[in-house]
């Protein structure tokens, strides 16, 4: 495996200046599915690339644990962040995790997203309305990142006027190591100022639904309860974070991807516009397709043997699900786009205990604004050349300049 350079696979610059690196991980699936890389400057991994595989380590939360670190960082990374500032459940195990995932969980059952349907058909309409009958834009900043912003931003309750505010937040997160978002060169004061004004901002909307509560995700938040003593602080403020920024990003990453992708695919474009009843196939096709959440890392409890070879307690094992989810034993034509794919057991939305808390919000989100944008869309193209946020968890389109023609709503 000589000939692979490990950090293809994870260096966040890597992926702003070359994308997904889709050869890589094709030749690992054929030659060497699961392998151990000792990068410089990023702590040593195992490469799970396998559909199989990833399913296994997912389905054994109790071995493989998120606790020790969710996504792979820079050893000088690491050692800053020895003490996390805040606590998501993300990176929790059990016993907590289930306690804490279950805080939040009814605001995304399949049946509290029904209620919101009218409010994102309204926002996805008025976003195309905006476009105007034909024009240039730079879909990412104008559509793609908008329409979950304004979504995530009405389920936690905060007013539209911050929306701005907490986008920039979101970019400079998940664009740390990008140079349109980063704040300044030392990326460990970077992360404490951010993170100081996430947290300054969300104490005060956590102080404001304990003195008066709502009918919104931040009240639940505010006043939850576990063991029948208040969350801390620490899981307040992650809890906020979490759904903020996960239920943001990377739905732009599929609503951005997704339109990219339909463009190299014209056939499906038609597809879908003749066809709006394939929208559920087709949301799920277009995050297998593009899979926003390119990883997850998981820690080694104890040895393990997978594949023939020794894991060893605390060995850290890289889930690459965008890989998997082209894996040609599990999927038909694993390259090509076809939004009518199903059953489709992609692994986009992660699986097991950790499985997406929003995916059912993802894909209503994503597929009204789809069904609203083929729906009208008599015709799109490219003016220059897309870029790519420089992440190796959510490395998802930041500007994709179109020329467009839209009919008006019906
Ligand atoms: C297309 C959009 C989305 C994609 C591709 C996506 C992907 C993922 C993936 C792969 C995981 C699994 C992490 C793991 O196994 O360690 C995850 C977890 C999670 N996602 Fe999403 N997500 C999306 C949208 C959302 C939305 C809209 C929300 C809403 C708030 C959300 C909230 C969460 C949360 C809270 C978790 C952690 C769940 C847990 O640890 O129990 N995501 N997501």
């Amino acid at each position: 495996m000589s000939a692979i350079d490990p950090l293809d696979l994870i260096d966040p610059q890597s992926y702003g200046r070359k994308g997904y690196p889709w050869q890589a991980w094709a030749r690992l699936r054929r030659e060497a599915p699961l392998e151990h890389f000792e990068p410089e400057g990023f702590p040593a991994f195992w490469a799970v690339t396998k559909h199989a595989d990833v399913v296994e380590i997912s389905k054994q939360p109790e071995i493989f644990l998120n606790g020790p670190g969710m996504t792979i960082a820079r050893n000088q990374d690491l050692e800053a962040n020895a003490a996390p500032p805040i606590r998501t459940i993300i990176n929790m195990d059990a016993p907590d995790h289930r306690q804490f995932r279950g805080i939040a969980s009814a605001y995304f059952t399949p049946r509290a997203v029904a209620k919101l349907q009218p409010l994102v058909e309204k926002t996805a309409r008025d976003l195309v309305d905006e476009l105007g009958r034909e024009g240039e834009c730079d879909f990412i900043p104008q559509v793609a990142s908008i329409h979950p912003l304004k979504i995530i931003a009405r389920i936690l309750g905060v007013p539209e006027s911050d929306e701005p505010f907490i986008l920039k937040l979101t970019n400079e997160l998940f664009g740390s190591e990008d140079p349109e978002f980063q704040r300044g060169e030392d990326r460990q004061e970077n992360m404490r100022t951010l993170f100081a004004e996430f947290w300054g901002y969300f104490t005060k909307v956590i102080e404001s639904r304990r003195k008066q509560p709502r009918d919104d995700l931040a009240s639940v938040i505010a006043n939850a309860r576990i063991d029948g003593q208040p969350m801390g602080d620490l899981e307040t403020m992650g809890y906020c974070l979490i759904t903020f920024t996960a239920g943001h990003e990377t739905t732009r990453g599929s609503i951005g991807g997704g339109l990219d992708v339909l463009m190299d695919n014209p056939d499906q474009l038609d597809r879908w516009r003749r066809d709006p009843g394939i929208t559920p196939h087709a949301i799920d096709e277009i995050v297998r397709y593009v899979t926003p959440v390119n990883h997850m890392m998981r820690t080694a409890s104890r040895d393990y043997t997978l594949r023939g070879k020794k894991i060893r307690e605390g060995d850290h094992l890289v889930l690459f699900y965008a890989s998997a989810n082209r894996d040609e034993e599990v999927f038909e034509r694993p390259d090509a786009l076809d939004l009518g794919r199903h059953p489709n057991r992609h692994l986009g939305f992660g699986i097991g205990e950790h499985f997406c808390l929003g995916a059912n919000l993802a894909r209503m989100t994503s597929g009204t604004l789809f069904r609203e944008l083929t729906g009208r869309l008599e015709s799109v193209e490219r003016t220059g050349p897309s870029e790519r946020t420089a992440s190796n968890l959510v490395p998802g389109l930041k500007h994709l300049p179109i020329r467009y023609r839209i009919a008006p709503a019906a």
